[in-house]
């Protein structure tokens, strides 16, 4: 039910602040995909389905908002935060959990805690499957590699544009 609260809070505030149609459908989207990729990644690991759909949906929550991507993970687990707060939608630690994951979720080349990894990992599926703006690929190769050993994802491996080796001759 909370899940659905807040996704018509999100929304809401999309209409209310959104930044065309375009931006606004782009973000719900991808938000509404990581969401999923996200509940299925915390049934695998023994996480949360519900919490993780919560971060999933609110991951981007400042880009959508405000049209700008700069720092957004930082800026956007305070507007998380201001949003749970406000809806009484979240325990204190729950709130931590969620907020956590948002701030360290662009920051896919690094280790976090479990909740923070998981939507790494969501971000980075919903990019292979469905983002076409979003070309670097390559840069999350180590990441997509992990998932299609953990899910047997192998179609990621067989797309993946081939590395460059150089040949020793
Ligand atoms: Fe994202």
């Amino acid at each position: 039910m909370r899940v659905e609260l807040l996704q018509s809070r999100i929304d809401l505030l999309a209409a209310e602040q959104g930044h065309g149609s375009w931006w606004d459908s782009w973000y719900l989207q991808h938000m509404q995909a990581v969401a999923r990729f996200a509940a299925m990644i915390a049934e695998r690991r023994g996480l949360d389905a519900e919490l993780a759909t919560m971060i999933g949906l609110l991951h981007d929550i400042h880009s959508l908002l405000t049209g700008n991507t700069e720092k957004h993970a930082k800026h956007g687990s305070e507007l998380a935060r201001k949003i749970l707060t406000e809806m009484e939608l979240a325990s204190e630690e729950e709130k931590e959990i969620i907020c956590t994951a948002i701030r360290y979720h662009s920051k896919k080349q690094s280790l976090h805690d479990e909740y923070s990894e998981l939507a790494k990992d969501a971000d980075v599926l919903s990019h292979y499957y469905h983002d076409g703006m979003c070309p670097a690929i390559e840069k999350d190769r180590e990441r997509l590699e992990a998932l299609n050993r953990e899910f047997e994802l192998s179609e990621i491996l067989a797309n993946l544009p081939h590395k460059t080796t150089h040949d020793a001759t």
